[in-house]
């Protein structure tokens, strides 16, 4: 495993939309790999291939419960809304009040190619929502509604 560098914002690599992973092989699984590895080095609770370079449907997502590694995620149903503070490591030092779904069903595959449906609220919606979005070129200040400094751990 590696570490690999984060793109930021002004990359037009961020701006892409990312290709559908039509084989699971050695490569994708060493980019699964880094990107967690990448993702808890600097702590993240997701991280989307294109942060790391790569024009692939992959993103992995740890907000304190176990790494969810998801290959071509999709939002196939959505409820509710939600509005609360949104960063991204892409985007050093940026926050913002965020309107996204309150819950959201996802379909994706796991890392041995079998289809899995996760229904997730409040915060896993909004990092499903936000890393999801990356795949399709989009950031969050797209759903930004109000900017505001960091807040203190
Ligand atoms: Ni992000």
């Amino acid at each position: 495993m590696a570490i690999r560098k984060i793109v930021t914002e002004g990359d037009e690599i961020l701006t892409k939309k990312c290709r559908e992973v039509t084989e699971i092989n050695d490569r994708v699984l060493e980019l699964i790999d880094d990107m967690k590895e990448t993702m808890y080095k600097a702590e993240g609770v997701g991280l989307a291939a294109p942060q790391v370079g790569i024009l692939k449907r992959v993103v992995v997502i740890d907000i304190g419960e176990g790494c969810l590694e998801l290959i071509n995620p999709e939002i196939i149903g959505e409820k509710g809304e939600q509005r609360e503070s949104e960063g991204c490591l892409s985007v050093p030092g940026v926050y913002g009040v965020t309107v996204r779904p309150y819950q959201v069903l996802v379909v994706a595959q796991d890392r041995t190619g079998a289809e899995i449906h996760i229904t997730a609220e409040g915060l896993l919606a909004k990092a499903l929502c936000h890393e999801i979005d990356h795949l399709n070129g989009i950031l969050f200040r797209s759903h930004v509604v109000e900017y505001h400094e960091p807040e203190e751990e």
